[in-house]
């Protein structure tokens, strides 16, 4: 069976536009999880923008299963070796990119990256590392020791939505889910997608888990509206 991870940043980005407590990141993360979903995903920020530290503790002490993405630097490893989440990925970060804008550069943080998965295996926590579709960072991945990589399908996400072809990126994302197995690394994807690209990609043999965080949020709005809506015009309407 195909994991869903559901991604709860824009939750918090909701919350922090009024600086009080609504939408509650916690509440939403217990009803993710009670409708379905298999794991719960956060990115901790440097910039803190979304996601807060009191929600990671919050989240993990409510024993939801955690999906940790962070930058691979000490100052996070010290956090998630504290907060012990189920799973960790190490994502990129730049401040001033709107979201994770591309895959690793494995090669260049060789030792950090090592370091990292090595200090987290022996917690028991599920490593990932979340990389553009290419052989190289795979094998980079293995050496490393990552239990897991995550593909970025940001590239095949906005092809499709733009309705351009994407059939050789689709080609590159199942060679390389073929070859992560054949490593004996677990695959997951994850970044721009929606209900076609999800079509898609869940047709690939060896993708174990999505990551989907944006879409779901946005699409609940549309879905949700009607109730609330509803709801309000019968309480201003009842004397
Ligand atoms: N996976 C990773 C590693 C990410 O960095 C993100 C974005 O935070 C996602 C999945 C989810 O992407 P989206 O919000 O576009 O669904």
């Amino acid at each position: 069976m195909k994991r869903l991870g559901v991604n709860i940043d824009h939750i918090a980005t909701l919350r922090n536009a009024r600086g009080e407590g609504h939408p509650n990141v916690i509440q939403s993360a217990k009803k993710i999880m009670k409708f379905g979903a298999h794991s719960i995903t956060v990115h901790l920020r440097e910039d803190r923008r979304h996601i807060k530290d009191k929600d990671l503790f919050l989240l993990i002490k409510s024993k939801i299963p955690i999906n940790l993405e962070m930058a691979a630097n000490p100052k996070m490893l010290k956090i998630a070796l504290k907060r012990k989440p189920k799973y960790v990925c190490l994502v990129p970060e730049k401040r001033e990119e709107i979201t994770t804008e591309g895959g690793l550069n494995i090669s260049k943080n060789k030792k950090i990256i090592k370091k990292i998965i090595i200090e987290l295996n022996k917690k028991k926590i599920r490593t990932s590392l979340f990389i553009n579709p290419n052989k190289k960072d795979i094998k980079l991945a293995k050496d490393l020791g990552s239990n897991c990589i995550e593909l970025h399908t940001g590239k095949i996400s906005i092809l499709i939505k733009k309705k351009k072809k994407f059939k050789s990126e689709l080609k590159k994302i199942i060679s390389c889910t073929k070859y992560a197995k054949y490593l004996n690394l677990e695959v997951h994807a994850g970044h721009g997608i929606d209900y076609r690209t999800a079509k898609f990609l869940s047709k690939i043999d060896g993708i174990e888990e999505f990551n989907i965080g944006h879409f779901i949020i946005g699409e609940s709005i549309n879905i949700g509206l009607l109730k609330v809506i509803k709801t309000f015009k019968k309480i201003i309407s009842t004397k």
